[in-house]
């Protein structure tokens, strides 16, 4: 099959409600106001930039998505070209009723029973990259601390091996940031990411070991042999489902810490296992969701009164509902102790977020450990922070002061 090779460069957006784009030079900084002042207008945006696709900004909408899986298909998990090529990765790609075997096969990896026994490793790894600091008067706090965690944490519990977190971080940048525009990109990393899990699950079946690679290697739903090619599906989504999603919320949170010295006061007054802690985690995760997820439409249907058609695509922007007055009060205001947080940062329905304790445990650790240790720390204005568009959304360069 011959997949469309050209980039389609796209004009910048001057219309949100009727031509949205994600991968838009204003998203990534402005998505929150963006999606606000769609929500003023209308509850449905739409774009035909991609072929036709849809953009629903309220909670009501984006919960009626996310559970209507008869008219509603994860074969399409995000919104590209229509001529896209798009492989398995179950369970996020897969429907009812394929979907609960595989989702029961990786569950147990990110139980709390497994997640919570590693965060003294987290801390430590946490510290050691503070330490790293040492004698710095001003780093990144991306490229040298919030990047590196989550592939500290998802090769813990996967097998990966961390001293590929490079090529992993590529592989990412290029699944999320040009594939959805650039088919032969989406190919190239699907052939690459293919080859390189093949090799690491046929080590594991000749030398098997205790961890997620090898129980992958060996699966089985209900006594029957998986493929070989969801066996790599599930490996492929645990690299850019598990990475640069927690690494977009760690930035995100501190980056807002950066500009709000009130907060990190309140927060390091407060021992590691004060309540306040997890409710600030929480309020990040609510105010700044980093994941945006899409689906294939199935069937002529409406969401909010907006006629949808068979074949359209669906964005479904969770970190747009965590923003609605409708669902939350003060919706605009990043509350600290917010103590009725329902945020949908980790999705909503039969594909709510499998790695949610995992995500949650790298953020707190990495919060306590970072603001502990630079309670003063700023942006630094003299350089800019860059932002990462579409499916995850968060920094990806944090110049700051750290000011000892
Ligand atoms: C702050 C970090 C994270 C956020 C905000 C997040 C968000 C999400 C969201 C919104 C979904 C729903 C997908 C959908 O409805 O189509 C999802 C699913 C999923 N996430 Fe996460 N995620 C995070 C971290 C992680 C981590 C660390 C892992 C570990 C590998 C992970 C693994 C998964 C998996 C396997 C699914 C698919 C579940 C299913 O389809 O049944 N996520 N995540």
């Amino acid at each position: 099959m011959a997949y469309g090779s050209e980039r389609a460069e796209m004009p910048p957006v001057t219309d949100w409600v009727n031509d949205w784009d994600w991968l838009d030079d204003q998203w990534g900084e402005n998505a929150i106001e963006i999606w606000n002042s769609v929500r003023e207008v209308c509850p449905v945006a739409s774009t035909e930039r991609y072929g036709r696709a849809f953009m629903p900004v309220t909670m009501d909408a984006i919960y009626q998505v996310a559970h209507d899986t008869e008219n509603y298909s994860s074969v399409w998990v995000n919104v590209s070209r229509p001529d896209a090529p798009r492989s398995a990765a179950p369970p996020i790609t897969s429907d009812p009723p394929d979907h609960h075997g595989h989702r029961r096969l990786i569950l147990p990896t990110f139980s709390p029973k497994k997640v919570a026994p590693i965060e003294d490793d987290l801390r430590a790894f946490c510290r050691r990259l503070i330490a790293d600091l040492d004698g710095q008067s001003a780093t990144d706090a991306a490229v040298n601390y919030t990047q590196h965690i989550p592939v500290h944490g998802i090769c813990i519990l996967t097998g990966l091996p961390e001293e590929d977190a490079d090529l992993f971080r590529d592989w990412i940048y290029k699944n999320f940031q040009l594939a959805p525009r650039d088919n032969t990109i989406r190919l190239q990393v699907m052939t690459e990411m293919s080859q390189y899990i093949s090799a690491l699950l046929e080590d594991r079946l000749k030398n098997p070991r205790d961890d997620m690679l090898t129980m992958i290697a060996h699966a089985e739903i209900d006594g029957q042999p998986v493929s070989w090619d969801l066996k790599v599906g599930y490996i492929r989504l645990q690299i850019v489902a598990g990475i640069d999603t927690t690494w977009s919320a760690i930035g995100s949170g501190l980056w807002h810490f950066a500009q709000n010295h009130d907060h990190i006061a309140r927060l390091v007054a407060a021992p590691n296992d004060d309540p306040l802690w997890q409710m600030a985690n929480e309020e990040v995760l609510r105010y700044y969701a980093p994941v945006t997820m899409a689906r294939k439409v199935l069937a002529d249907t409406e969401v909010s009164g907006c006629p949808v058609h068979a074949g359209d695509q669906m964005l479904l922007p969770f970190p747009a509902a965590n923003h609605d007055p409708a669902a939350f009060e003060d919706a605009h205001e990043f509350r600290l102790d917010r103590a009725n947080n329902r945020h949908v940062a980790f999705g909503l329905g039969i594909h709510r977020c499998a790695g949610s304790n995992l995500a949650r445990l790298e953020m707190l650790v990495a919060f306590q450990e970072w603001l502990r240790a630079f309670p003063r720390y700023t942006l630094d204005r003299s350089r800019r922070v860059t932002w990462a568009n579409g499916q995850v959304r968060g920094p990806r360069e944090i110049p700051v002061l750290l000011n000892r």
